[in-house]
């Protein structure tokens, strides 16, 4: 599939004179010229098949969105394997440099090398440009869902990304460093030896107040902005209360600040213009998402339970290879599919190019593009409802008893792209 305006890596990044970047205003909200210049990264494994197919959809909508009128010229930037085969780097400094440059991009999945050392290159992108929030709207376009009712599902979880235990501040059983920190705890903190026995490993959980409402407050305006009634701050506060329970205390201080104040109510039932915003132990909330998922439009929460709940949601629709995702900072983005590189299918055009084709589509919401966003999960719907798909999801309706008809990656991707407008 050959687009003119996609510019792929030839020995350098080749940026495109029709195209300009997009800017930020002061207040990080973003300046979107019809012309956008977005850096993709194909990613490891099934990247290089999944892209294209992405590429193919968005390039598709924007078109018939917008007549030629508006336009997406697509810069590839190298990451992974195939920037340690062409460059000798997993991650060129250009990469980087680009991708601060052009605010907004998009990638496919990024494979962290067993052995090899180093730090995992999604950490790496999630670090360097401070995607404090990951953002995975769960909702249902018709696939195969181990449950009976998944249209019940629709729901955006805001993972704060940037606090936690990823922060990777961890002292392993019985080494030295790990012994002063007990040392310290025992001495100094009059924690019992029972708590900290000296075979135990530690791992440090810090949650701040700054990277904590900072989130919130993208979470809360993301839920009015989109017209949602429900929003649960999920923790386990009764147990962490120095973190995860501050955090639930900080969100509901976010509740107050005078952006807020009339819009986001904490009791009683949400009037027009306003949300509802209630505090969800994290057990709780996993039970009442497989119970009751229309209870909630929005979960507000921590970087662990984050993965545990987006995990959980994406499968009550059908697994993570049909579940979008953008890491999202002050007006810095980078969407992403959910999957890994399944280098177990790799290069054999199978590949389910929906979770990131559906991030594209996520990606044209936030540049403001909304119509071709909404064309994009039309097509979807009915690509699915003519029961075409590829083999996982032809897999997912054989075992429903559901004939479909099984296509490879790209022509799943024409069949969508025929099914816009
Ligand atoms: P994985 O998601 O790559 O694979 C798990 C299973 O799901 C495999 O059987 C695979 O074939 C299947 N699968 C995944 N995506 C699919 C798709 N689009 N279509 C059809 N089948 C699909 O998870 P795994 O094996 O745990 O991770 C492999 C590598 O990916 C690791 O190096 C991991 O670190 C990396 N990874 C990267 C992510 C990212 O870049 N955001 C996210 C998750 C994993």
């Amino acid at each position: 599939m050959k687009w003119e305006n996609v510019f792929s890596w030839e020995g350098k990044v080749r940026i495109p004179q029709e195209g300009r970047f997009i800017e930020l205003e002061e207040d990080k909200s973003l300046i979107v010229p019809n012309n956008p210049i977005i850096p993709y990264i194909e990613g490891d494994g099934i990247g290089s098949e999944i892209a294209p197919a992405m590429l193919h959809v968005v390039n598709t909508a924007v078109e018939k969105a917008y007549g030629g009128h508006r336009r997406i010229y697509w810069v590839e930037l190298l990451a992974g394997d195939k920037a340690e085969e062409k460059t000798g780097q997993r991650m060129p400094e250009e990469t980087l440099e680009v991708l601060r440059q052009a605010v907004v991009a998009i990638k496919g999945p990024l494979g962290t090398p067993v052995g090899k050392g180093g730090k995992s290159l999604n950490a790496v992108l999630r670090q360097s440009m401070d995607f404090y929030s990951a953002i995975r709207p769960v909702y249902w376009l018709g696939q195969p869902s181990p449950i009976p009712e998944p249209q019940r599902v629709n729901v955006a979880v805001f993972r704060e990304n940037s606090d936690d235990v990823y922060m990777a501040i961890e002292y392993m059983p019985k080494a030295e460093d790990t012994q002063k920190v007990r040392e310290f705890f025992i001495k100094e903190m009059k924690v019992s030896e029972y708590a900290l026995p000296e075979d135990c490993g530690i791992t440090v959980k810090p949650m701040s107040e700054y990277k904590t409402k900072r989130h919130v407050r993208k979470a809360l305006r993301w839920a009015l902005e989109n017209k949602k009634k429900v929003v649960a701050v999920v923790g386990k506060g009764n147990i962490m209360k120095a973190t995860e329970g501050a955090f639930i205390n900080w969100a509901f201080e976010v509740a107050k600040e005078p952006e807020f104040e009339g819009r986001v109510i904490t009791e009683g039932e949400p009037a027009e213009g306003q949300v509802l915003m209630l505090r969800v132990i994290t057990d709780q909330m996993l039970m009442q998402l497989v119970l009751k998922p229309e209870a909630y439009d929005v979960i507000i929460t921590q970087n662990l339970n984050g993965d545990y709940i987006s995990d959980l949601a994406s499968a009550l629709v059908g697994g993570p290879g049909f579940v979008p995702s953008g890491n999202i900072g002050d007006g810095y983005s980078l969407f992403e599919s959910t999957h890994g590189t399944a280098y177990d299918i790799a290069g054999k055009g199978i590949a389910n190019p929906l979770s990131l084709t559906l991030s594209g589509a996520m990606m044209l919401e936030y540049l403001g593009w909304k119509e071709s966003a909404q064309l994009i999960y039309e097509a979807v719907r009915r690509a699915i409802e003519d029961r075409l798909g590829t083999p996982d999801i032809a897999l997912g309706f054989r075992k429903m008893g559901v004939q479909s008809r099984e296509l490879s990656t790209m022509d799943f991707a024409e069949a969508i792209a025929e099914r816009i407008g």
